[in-house]
């Protein structure tokens, strides 16, 4: 299994090429699964999550073809992805597939509004929580579904296809926003879907859907008013920026003190997080090409935040901020309201010498003068990379392992991070 290997101390300077949004790459490939016309989609990351998802589409019908780096481009600026999904010849999404990578779930959604079936691995819980699924096959019994679950598995049909109906969720999940909303787009006649996610990426994908040819009002707002259409068309579409991506190397580079150019970097997208940033004594400022990083004031200040749906501030920055504030001069003040076991990277960040008090889903985080290196180990995607964020700033050496997690949603990270200066490398085996 392969190790990153992080000595700390150096101060970051340079830009870093903001990739696409993984979790816009990923529904906006399940998506095209709504038309029997190719979908070609650009600055797509590649990420281990991707290639997963690739394979299967695959089983269920799809041809995946995928464009890669152009001779001579430089820095990587993603991949295009060609899906063709001309006939669905498997409605199964098998629990092996399912369990390794969860958002592979939503293909619930596509299945049933073009074949009006589906059978798709329950995706289990996770690290950070049991992660249920009630919401989505409430809203598609809402649509006409007979959902029935049989071991381990949502057996949902919709004879005669699924109906337009008046959703109303009654709290924010983005999952469940994008199959309802991937659903309705083909369901016979009108559906509302009130208290739905607004986060950027679910807007990236209801767009693409747009120019497939359906018919939605709302985008952006909670309440997504969709006209059922007979059948959508092909599309060129380009993912979003991932703003996950950016304010993770933001925060890096405000760990070293340093100055860091963010390209392809939206500011529009991450309000709330420079808002924080702002609060803590880091500058992040819009450029031509992207967005500046660099602290303003020789201290990094503590921070009080909870983690909210969009616009709030997001649960996917939670940890990398705890990893930031690990070093400010007073007591932040973190609270994960999303997920409910989103802190295991407290422990992890407290072997380097953080001094953070976990009290149910608030950790107080009193800042060290110093961390130290130590052998780490990641336990899901964005504390994995919290760790390597408290490593940029600890003396010796940091051995981060499990870095699969990493992996499935940071795309060359270690090539990104050395390029501005991080003494970082990749051990394999
Ligand atoms: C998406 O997960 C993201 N994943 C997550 O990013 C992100 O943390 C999360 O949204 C919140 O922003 C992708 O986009 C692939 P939810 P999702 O449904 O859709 C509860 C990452 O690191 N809930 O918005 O699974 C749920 O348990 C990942 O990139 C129900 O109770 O999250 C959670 O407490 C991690 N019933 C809350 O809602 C349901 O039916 C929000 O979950 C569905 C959700």
């Amino acid at each position: 299994m392969d190790r990153i290997l992080i000595r700390g101390g150096n101060v970051l300077r340079g830009d870093i090429h903001i990739s696409g949004a993984k979790n816009a790459a990923l529904p906006l490939l399940i998506a095209a699964l709504l038309t029997d016309e190719p979908v070609t989609l650009s600055n797509v990351p590649r990420l281990a999550d991707v290639s997963l998802l690739l394979r299967i589409l695959r089983e269920l019908g799809a041809e995946t073809a995928l464009a890669g780096r152009k001779a001579g481009e430089s820095p990587f600026t993603g991949d295009t992805v060609r899906i063709h999904a001309p006939e669905i010849v498997s409605t199964t999404a098998p629990y092996e597939l399912v369990s390794k990578m969860r958002a592979s779930f939503w293909v619930l959604g596509p299945l049933l509004a073009r074949c009006h079936e589906a059978r798709v691995s329950l995706p289990g819980g996770c690290a950070i929580g049991t992660r249920p699924v009630d919401l989505y096959l409430k809203a598609l019994e809402a649509m006409g579904a007979e959902i029935d679950i049989e071991a381990g598995y949502v057996i949902a049909r919709a004879p005669g296809g699924l109906k337009g109906a008046r959703i109303v969720f009654p709290k924010v999940s983005v999952g469940a926003t994008h199959v309802t909303l991937m659903a309705a787009t083909l369901a016979r006649g009108e559906t509302v879907i009130e208290n739905a996610a607004r986060e950027p990426e679910v807007s990236d994908v209801a767009n693409c859907l747009m120019a497939m040819g359906a018919r939605i009002e709302g985008i952006g707002t909670s309440t997504l008013h969709v006209t059922g259409v007979d059948r959508l068309h092909g599309a060129a579409y380009p993912v979003i920026a991932d703003r996950i991506e950016t304010g993770t190397y933001a925060m890096a580079a405000a760990m070293t003190g340093g100055d860091v150019l963010l390209r392809n970097a939206r500011a529009d997208i991450l309000d709330a997080f420079i808002e924080v940033m702002d609060e803590a004594g880091v500058s992040v400022t819009e450029e031509k090409d992207g967005l500046r990083v660099r602290r303003c004031s020789d201290a990094l200040l503590p921070v009080s935040v909870e983690t909210r749906p969009y616009p709030g501030f997001p649960t996917d920055l939670q940890a990398q901020l705890m990893a930031l504030m690990t070093r400010a001069e007073g007591v932040s003040t973190i609270r994960e309201t999303i997920f409910e076991n989103r802190c295991m990277h407290v422990q992890e960040l407290a072997r380097m010498g953080a001094d953070i008090r976990l009290n149910g889903d608030t950790a107080l985080v009193h800042g060290v003068e110093h961390l130290t290196g130590a052998p780490v180990m990641a336990t899901d995607l964005r504390a994995s990379v919290s760790l390597v964020i408290a490593a940029l700033a600890a003396e010796g050496e940091t051995e981060l392992n499990r870095v699969y997690h990493l992996d499935r949603g940071f795309e060359t990270l270690e090539k990104k991070l050395s390029a501005v200066g991080a003494d970082i490398e990749r051990v394999s085996g």
